[in-house]
């Protein structure tokens, strides 16, 4: 049962919008776990959102090579654009933003990933574009 824990998660969250407390009882439930089993593991994945996100979740890498070739420039240029320190989401409920663990494309640092897409070999011109091109 525990090996359905994150796929499950994935579920609710893409039906919920982001992984609440009913959603948690929900799952302990149908698993037959403990709610601390479901809470340890949707706190632990940064891919799993324990509170609302913005319809754009900006996840900047802040791992070594992306550290080294600048991700702090790159963090502080999205929070300076958008209004938020990492960890918030605008007023409008548009962006999300946060700093992440390696996203596996140390390779094109710096990198961070919006909702599903990778953005790399990132410069401040490129971040300003990127993010003016959202709706
Ligand atoms: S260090 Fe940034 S993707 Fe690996």
């Amino acid at each position: 049962m525990r090996s359905a824990i994150l796929p499950l998660m994935f579920i609710v969250q893409r039906e919920r919008g982001y992984l609440d407390p009913p959603g948690v009882s929900y799952l302990a439930r149908r698993l037959r776990l403990r709610i601390t089993d479901i809470w340890e593991v949707a706190t632990f994945y940064s891919m799993i959102h324990i509170k609302p996100i913005g319809k754009y979740h900006i996840q900047v890498c802040k791992t070594l090579s992306c550290k080294l070739l600048g991700s702090d420039k790159i963090t502080q240029m999205c929070a300076e654009k958008l209004g938020i320190k990492a960890g918030e989401t605008t007023a409008d409920e548009r962006f999300s933003l946060s700093e992440v663990e390696c996203l596996g494309s140390c390779g094109t640092a710096p990198m961070f990933q919006i909702n599903f897409d990778y953005h790399e070999n990132l410069t401040p011109e490129k971040v300003g574009e990127i993010l003016d091109s959202l709706d």
